[in-house]
Formats: C-alpha cells, structure tokens, sequence
C-alpha cells in the first residue's frame, strides 16, 4: 500500500530544530548549485535554502527545521510572514501595485509618513523621503545634508557601516573587502575611531574608563574640525547608535550627547543611520532613545516593511529640497511596501513588540552570559534589547579568534540554528522580536553544543 506522507509544515512556535536529512541536503543543494552558476558572488553565510518561514522558524527546502536567530538580516523583526502584514499586502495588491509615489499620491504612502514623524526620535517636525533599501536611505541623507547645508565634507567612525554605493562606501570601513578595488569613493569623508569600550582604540592605560575614553574620541573630533576637516565646511556626522557590521559596539552612555553638543556648536548635522537599530530592535523603537539625543536626520530600512523592501530618511522638515527634482526616485514609497511599513508599525503597538524586545534581549543576554562562564573564548557577551552579541578571542590580550566564530556558526548550522558573524570575531544574535522564552533556551542548547564541538 502506497503512504502519503503529511506535508511537513511549521507553526513558527517551535522551539527545538528538526534535522531530518544533514543539511544541505539534496533539494537545497539543488538550489544551491542553480545560484553558483547564475547568481553573482555576494556575502553568502550558511547553505540552506527557505521553503518556507513563520515568526522564529525555517523550513528548508529538504525539510529541515531551522530557529532562525538572524531575522534575515535584521528584517523580519515582527517575525517571518506576520499573519496581518501579508494580509496588508495581499490587500493592498488587489487595490494597485504601483502608482509613482514620488510623482503622485495616494494615501498608504502619505499615512507612514505621518506616523514616522511621531515615532522617530525629535521633537521638530519632519518629513520623509523613503527609498528601497538602507544604502539608497543614507545616499538620501548624503544629498540632503549637502543640499541643505552646502558643506561639501562629511564625518564617520571607523569600523561603521552605512552601505555600498559609491557615496556611502566612502563613509564605511568595517572591511577592507567592501573597498578594495572600489576607489576612488565620495571625496570628502573623514573618519574618527569609533569609542570601543571593549578594544579601547587608544590602547593607553586609563583610557578603559569610560568617561576618559568619550572625551579622547571627542578632542580628536575637535582636532578634525580645527584643521584637516575645517568644521565650516562639514555637513554632518553619520553614526549607528550601535556599531552593527563593525561588530555591535555600544559606545559609553553619554557619548553621543556631548558629540551632539560639539556638532551642534558648529552647525553640523547629526544623521543617525539606525537601518539595523530601528523598528524595536535594541528595546526602544529607534536605538537613539538609549542616549537621550535627536539626531536631525534618521536613516533606516530593513524590518520598516517586516521584508518588503522599503527604507527611509526621515529629517527635520527645515532641511527639506526647495525645488521639485533635485532628489527622486522610481520606487520610493511604493504602495505595497507602505501597506507592509504601516501594517508592521501597527503589529508592533498591538503585540508591544518593542517592551518585548527589551524583556527577550534581557532573557537572551544572562542566558549568553552563563555560556561565557563556561566557555573562556567568549570575551565579551553585549547588546540591548535583542541585538546583542558575542566576541570571540583567543586569550587575555583579547587577540580576535574568527576561527572559532566561524566554527561556531557552522556547527550550529549543522544542528539547525542559523547564525550571523558581525565584526571581526564576534556572533550576533538578532531572532524576530516574537521569540520565545522557550525558542530562546532551545536556540541556546543548540550553541552550547556548538561551542563544545568547535572546541574540540
Ligand atoms: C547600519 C547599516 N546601514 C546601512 C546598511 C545597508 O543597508 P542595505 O543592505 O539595506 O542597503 C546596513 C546593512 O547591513 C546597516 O547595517
């Protein structure tokens, strides 16, 4: 007699991994192999191909289970596939999927904006421009900072990461390979070493006190615009409330307040890039609300449609283009991504997903703090909310161990947790703001396991 076997599915409530074939197997490399040969070399992390994703949970294509502690990047911070975001989408594609929002109206487009200016740090009133991706929102914000200021220069930290165009790269360098063969970028960025109070980047005794360590990076900012980078001519400074490719790097509690004072002293504009802060990630909407400060222009993108693509630069309305053309585009404000940007704004209210955050990140952080005592090559365990992270080094001196960040990842991969490296030896633990208590122990017994195998 010939067996039908019921569809494997997946609620998004699981909180174990089912590894039913060794992964990858055959259906994903199938996929896999399609992408070898027809798809350009990007920034692949681990060889598994989705069939399917509800809230926390992967189904691959050979029907393995996967917990999914990298949101796809950030993105799916009100978890894969929310139930009402789709029904948003669904509903709003049966109405007209594109109308040019930038060169005519309707009202999803109008209404996110709206609840934008209310929900981003600033106590001014704002406008948005919205874009397709986190990079197009930080090349907005270049083109309005030059526009409004007419300063032509324009600051960054080292280590940051604000995109990949010619004009962001240039205030990036979190890796030499984003930049290699890439030169020239944009003329006229500068950077400043970005406060690490973990790799204090001043190496001098007495600088690991906070406090001491703020006020270094702040007198070379000083430095900056006293000579090299005359502060009459530079426009803004671009920051990421917590460095996120560079490593999540929080920096010491009152920094960006007193660098807000000195850039405000100048008539600098501060541009908080909070592409993967925001939307709840850190326990507050936008990550900046941590600090007490309120930058002029807001940057962000990846869980603003729950994975529609969609982005925005949200800045004091005062800074706006005087005349229509001098900054458009095709897509920005697209109805479906505003009905998804609007429907994840409302889900995240109605589920209080940012208190959630706050309250998971809390649950996330001891839980990784308790593998830290068992396991000396974790160094440093860090975040807020549920951003947070883990460095890997080698010995006291703190020398970064990749390899066995790289093995960690791979074997969690291998027992069905995916994973995400950051930095330059550090693991970052980003599940959709929905998990578990539960998903988050399980995803923990999966690392514990990982962290032995990768040591032996
Ligand atoms: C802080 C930050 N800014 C900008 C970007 C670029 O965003 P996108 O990949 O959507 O262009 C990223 C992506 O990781 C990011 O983390």
């Amino acid at each position: 007699m010939h067996v039908v076997e019921a569809p494997i599915t997946i609620t998004g409530q699981e909180s174990r991994p089912q590894i039913r074939v060794a992964p990858p197997g055959p259906a994903d490399r199938r996929i896999i192999d399609e992408d070898a040969l027809y798809m350009a070399t990007t920034t692949k992390a681990s060889p598994v191909a989705a069939r399917m994703a509800r809230g926390t949970v992967v189904l691959s294509e050979d029907g393995n289970v996967f917990l999914d502690f990298t949101s796809g990047v950030g993105v799916t911070n009100t978890g894969h596939s929310h139930p009402a975001v789709v029904k948003a989408i669904q509903e709003q594609a049966a109405k007209f999927l594109h109308f040019a929002g930038t060169d005519f109206y309707y009202d999803v487009q109008s209404s996110l904006a709206k609840e934008l200016a209310h929900a981003v740090p600033g106590t001014f009133a704002k406008k948005t421009f919205y874009t397709n991706s986190g990079t197009e929102s930080n090349e907005a914000a270049i083109k309005i900072v030059k526009w409004s200021t007419r300063r032509p220069l324009l600051l960054a930290f080292t280590h940051a990461f604000h995109g990949r165009t010619q004009g962001t790269l240039a205030l990036s360098s979190s890796k030499a390979v984003h930049k290699e063969r890439f030169f020239p970028s944009m003329p006229g960025a500068f950077a400043v070493p970005y406060p690490n109070p973990y790799r204090n980047p001043f190496n001098i005794d007495g600088y690991d006190e906070p406090e001491a360590l703020s006020d270094a990076v702040l007198s070379l900012v000083e430095d900056l615009l006293d000579a090299a980078a005359p502060a009459s001519e530079v426009g803004a400074f671009f920051v990421e409330p917590i460095q996120g490719e560079g490593g999540y790097v929080i920096p010491p509690k009152g920094f960006f307040a007193k660098l807000k004072k000195i850039l405000d002293g100048h008539g600098i504009l501060m541009v908080a890039d909070e592409v993967q802060t925001g939307f709840g990630r850190t326990g507050k909407m936008f990550a900046m609300e941590h600090f007490g400060v309120q930058p002029q222009l807001t940057t962000m993108a990846k869980a603003m449609g729950s994975g529609v693509p969609i982005g925005a630069c949200v800045f004091d309305a005062k800074l706006d283009f005087a005349v229509s053309g001098a900054h458009s585009n095709t897509y920005g404000g697209n109805p479906i991504a505003c009905a998804a940007g609007l429907a994840t704004l409302r889900v995240m209210r109605e589920e209080k997903l940012v208190e959630r955050s706050q309250k998971m990140g809390d649950v996330l952080h001891k839980e990784l703090e308790a593998l830290q005592t068992e396991f000396p090559r974790i160094g440093d365990v860090r975040g807020l909310g549920l951003m947070q992270a883990t460095e890997f080094v080698k010995d006291a001196k703190k020398t970064p161990d990749k390899d066995t960040r790289d093995r960690v990842i791979h074997e969690a991969f291998l027992r069905g947790l995916l994973l995400l490296p950051c930095g330059k030896s550090s693991i970052r633990y980003i599940p959709p703001l929905v998990v578990t208590a539960d998903q988050i122990r399980g995803a923990m017994d999966v690392l514990r396991a990982s962290l032995k195998a990768a040591a032996t």
